[in-house]
């Protein structure tokens, strides 16, 4: 077996965190066999280099190796890149196409963001890890492949199973082993290391002396975030060596290049929690405006209703629609005070009801709007109940 620090080098992996270590001596323990293996860790770990890893230790190393972006292609097309499709399967298909299981047969396929397939891919994926078996797209023939799969993920899995995204057997069958890459700023020693070495790359390829940093300057790089990881780093360490003409890099200098916590720049790495808040938030103000549509319009039934047969009758037949739209403690009594002013507009009446029978839907909107033009309901107010019933509803 190929030693770990052998397979850094040929992998150009700098590091010698015991994390990584032991990432990289995972995955060639498991390189030989057959295992579906699932790479996580955040944004610009390195994940990329572990199924290569696999793929050149395992007895698969002379077929295809094939990385897909799961996250990179459309919701329409995947399952056609994925398994491939029959000649006039979709529109467009104007001839048949072999997808990436079966061009990879006895090969290695890399998928990349893996969380981002959709749930009717995953029922194809998860059948192909089983037993081998696809389909192509349009097509009823059951075909046979013979391909490794290595997964990789920067998104929690848990989290998007229990949202309903990912599919939990799926899961279990992509992962059985799992390989974490670990995060830059758990890496303190390797940090230095890593971004020497970026500079002399740059140095090399730019055709300049190398930036060096100051002491101040060093310690600022261990104690940063790095929530763009290796990447970011490398990054940072290309346009300081293109950008400055000083070589020595001072505490502000490099500081000048790397977004500070709370600033506005953008981060590579979106902020979970603000992004799932601000979701919610959106949910929330959603439901609200649908359920004072769906109120709305009961409430629009209900003033018709009451146009038609008068309070006392309207309050018998709709005992259900009055509960809903007022809620339970409300005192129906007292909301109907005002609706006998309806009555006054008689003719009125009679054309609501025929637009009514006429275009139920259409409708609504159109008697909304007359409603608002007599002024017989007190719009203003109902909305204030609506609103304050929505919110209690949703508290
Ligand atoms: N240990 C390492 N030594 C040197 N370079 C590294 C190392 N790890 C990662 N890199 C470099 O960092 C960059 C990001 O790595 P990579 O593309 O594998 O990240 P990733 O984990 O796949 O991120 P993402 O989830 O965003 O796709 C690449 O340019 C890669 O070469
Ligand atoms: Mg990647």
């Amino acid at each position: 077996m190929e030693s770990i620090q052998n397979i850094k080098q040929r992998f150009e992996i700098i590091g010698n965190d015991p994390k990584l270590n032991r990432a990289v001596e995972k995955a060639i323990q498991v390189a030989p066999t057959d295992i579906s293996v699932l790479v996580t860790g955040e944004s610009g770990v390195g994940k990329e280099s572990i199924p290569k890893i696999i793929h050149s230790l395992s007895h698969r190393k002379h077929g295809k190796y094939i990385a897909v972006n799961c996250g990179a292609i459309p919701e329409g097309t995947i399952d056609s890149e994925l398994f491939g499709h029959e000649k006039g399967s979709f529109t467009g298909a104007t001839g048949a196409r072999d997808g990436y299981f079966q061009v990879a047969d006895g090969g290695t396929i890399f998928l990349d963001e893996v969380g981002e397939l959709p749930l009717t891919t995953q029922v194809r994926l998860l059948r192909v890890l089983e037993n081998g078996e696809f389909i192509k797209v349009g097509s009823s023939q059951v075909q046979k492949t013979n391909v490794r799969i290595v997964a990789a993920t920067n998104v929690n899995m848990f989290d998007a199973i229990e949202k309903g995204k990912f599919r939990e057997d799926l899961y279990y069958r992509l992962s059985t082993v799992e390989i974490g890459l670990p995060p830059l700023r758990e890496r303190k020693d390797d940090i230095h290391l890593l971004f020497r070495k970026f500079a002399s790359d740059f140095a090399h390829k730019y055709k300049m002396p190398a930036i060096k940093l100051a002491d101040e300057a060093i310690k600022y790089l261990l104690n940063y975030r790095w929530s763009g990881n290796i990447r970011q780093l490398r990054n940072a360490a290309e346009q300081i060596s293109v950008l400055e003409t000083k070589r020595e890099i001072s505490l502000a200098t490099l500081m000048s290049y790397l977004p500070q916590e709370g600033s506005n720049l953008p981060s590579v790495i979106k902020d979970k929690k603000n992004d799932s808040d601000f979701s919610t938030e959106r949910d929330i103000l959603y439901k609200v405006l649908f359920d004072m549509k769906s109120d709305l319009n009961d409430l629009k039934k209900l003033t018709l209703e009451l146009m038609k047969n008068g309070v006392s009758k309207v309050q018998d037949i709709n005992p259900n629609l009055i509960k809903k739209i007022y809620g339970q403690q409300e005192d129906t009594e007292t909301a109907f005070e005002e609706e006998p002013r309806i009555n006054v507009i008689p003719n009125r009446t009679e054309n609501l009801q025929e637009e009514f029978d006429e275009e139920e839907d259409d409708s609504n909107y159109l008697f909304a709007e007359t409603v608002e033009e007599e002024e017989v309901l007190k719009l203003e107010q109902k909305e204030i109940e609506l609103i304050k019933n929505s919110l209690e509803r949703y508290k």
